[in-house]
């Protein structure tokens, strides 16, 4: 199962790029209050979340959608670190005992930005962090 957030589409991209070679199917995260579709208009909210830490709140995702052993999660990276709208879909939904084949979109920060942060909120989950989705 691929579990991403994506904002502007560019997550989105990479999902669906996962799903066309892994057959894997695709879930998006649904936040009770969502952003704005212009990622200009959302910025000011991401923006301002980043700088108080808060964390909006998401769905629980329905069963099916954690059935899996390995999810594929995706997300940008806001501020130096993974979307806050991701961490809220960590908070309401536990990945104990999965493989996290973790992938981001950035402008300039890496993965390895997020690792402490994905392991903090998946603390008995897999992390795969060699996870490449260019070398699928
Ligand atoms: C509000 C905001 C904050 C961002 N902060 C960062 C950042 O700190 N570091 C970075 O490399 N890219 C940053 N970006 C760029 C996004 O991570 C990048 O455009 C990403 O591909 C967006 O993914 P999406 O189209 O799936 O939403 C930011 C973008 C926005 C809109």
């Amino acid at each position: 199962m691929i579990i991403y957030f994506s904002q502007g589409g560019h997550t989105k991209k990479i999902a669906e790029k996962i799903a066309s070679k892994t057959g894997d199917r695709l879930y998006a995260i649904e936040l009770f209050d969502p952003y704005p579709v212009s990622t200009l208009k959302a910025s000011p909210r991401i923006g301002r979340e980043i700088v108080t830490n808060d964390i909006p709140k998401v769905k629980k995702a329905p069963k099916n959608v954690l059935s899996d052993d390995i999810i594929y999660l995706g997300y940008p990276m806001f501020g130096m670190d993974m979307a806050h709208a991701m961490r809220g879909f960590l908070q309401a939904n536990d990945l104990s005992g999965k493989v996290i084949k973790p992938f981001m979109t950035s402008g300039t920060a890496t993965l390895k930005m997020s690792l402490k942060t994905l392991k903090k909120l998946a603390p008995n989950s897999t992390i795969d962090e060699a996870f490449d989705p260019q070398k699928l």
